[in-house]
């Protein structure tokens, strides 16, 4: 039996669309930082037949993904040579999450699942790299492969292969370590409330959306101007570039057919305030928007108390306090 733990990441440069759906390759690179809460924890043991357990009752539609999850990673681990100790497995994830409401739940408990893959293999004293274990967590969530590494953490979609459809052609890896720039996530979540459509169903719709061309015509520079904004410690750029890909993304969402609304009045009521703040007393803070109505509110240390205190201010929201930290990580790898 094995446990790992892992948690939420987000993205400044976010991932949309992709390029191979079964693989979820995605069709751009993507940067996020990765939170130390809210925390998920997965218990993997070998079992007669496959089955998942968690704190909320899951759809068929949910346990088929983690099954396709575990198609996916042995035909992954058949081409490093390697192989799982059996066929089937029980899976226990217990989530301080809530689901479905923008807060990467999926990234955090794919990220998870594959790290305790990854310690069922150490236990035959197979050591994958983090690259590969990204790889594990890609195949469950596209931005699962993030949460592996800690700090902040591109998603490059071609850097190990020329083959665009190779399974490992998209990777993690670090940009810097959390203590290169201790940034925080102040989440105000507007609604507990599960929302209609997951990313996995935006991605599919991506390209019906006349804006869709365009955004992956602006990625590249999006991307690279992160990576600069964050290894210089430049908070303005930072903030310029990850509000204007979070606002692209949600046009693309917006004019996807079907279309998808993910915001709501208090998204962009908050959006509004916290520009006012920022305006009005030079707090080094940006917001940006998953696929949900959720605001992530990121700033700097010197400016972390303001924003909570505004983010305590919002009427019947759930706050989450979050800070950049390392990574998914294994807490137990005992024989069962
Ligand atoms: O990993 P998925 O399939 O849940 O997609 C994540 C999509 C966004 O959260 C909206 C963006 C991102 O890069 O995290």
């Amino acid at each position: 039996m094995v446990t790992a733990l892992s948690t939420p990441n987000i993205a400044f440069i976010k991932y949309w669309g992709n390029r191979n759906a079964e693989l979820r390759l995605p069709a751009t690179d993507s940067l996020s930082m990765t939170l130390d809460s809210p925390t998920v924890e997965v218990t993997i043991e070998p079992a007669d037949r496959f089955s998942v357990q968690s704190q909320k009752e899951l759809s068929p539609k949910e346990v088929e993904r983690f099954k396709k999850h575990l198609e996916l990673t042995n035909i992954y681990l058949h081409s490093l040579h390697y192989s799982l100790p059996t066929t089937n497995y029980s899976l226990t994830v217990r989530s301080k999450i809530p689901p479905a409401i923008g807060l990467a739940s999926s990234a955090a408990v794919f990220s998870a699942v594959a790290k305790a893959y990854a310690a069922l293999l150490e236990e035959q004293d197979i050591r994958l790299t983090d690259e590969q274990v990204s790889i594990l967590a890609r195949l469950g969530s596209g931005s699962a492969a993030r949460s592996i590494i800690g700090g902040f953490v591109a998603l490059q979609t071609t850097h190990y292969s020329l083959q665009t459809d190779a399974i490992d052609s998209a990777i993690a890896v670090q940009i810097a370590p959390a203590s290169h720039w201790p940034l925080h996530d102040i989440v105000i979540c507007p609604s507990l409330q599960e929302k209609e459509h997951g990313s996995t169903e935006g991605h599919h719709l991506a390209h019906t959306s006349p804006h869709y061309a365009e955004r992956l015509l602006q990625i590249p520079r999006r991307q690279q101007e992160c990576i600069d904004a964050i290894l210089g410690g430049d908070f303005e750029k930072l903030q310029k570039v990850a509000e204007e890909d979070a606002w692209d993304l949600h046009q693309v969402a917006k004019t996807s057919t079907p279309s998808l609304q993910y915001l709501t009045e208090d998204t962009h009521r908050i959006t509004r305030e916290v520009t006012a703040l920022r305006e009005a007393e030079h707090v080094a803070v940006l917001y940006t928007m998953d696929a949900g109505p959720t605001v992530h509110l990121v700033c700097t240390e010197d400016a972390v108390d303001a924003v909570k205190e505004f983010a305590h201010a919002q009427k019947d929201c759930t706050v989450f306090e979050t800070k950049v930290w390392s990574g998914a990580r294994m807490v137990e790898a005992a024989h069962a």
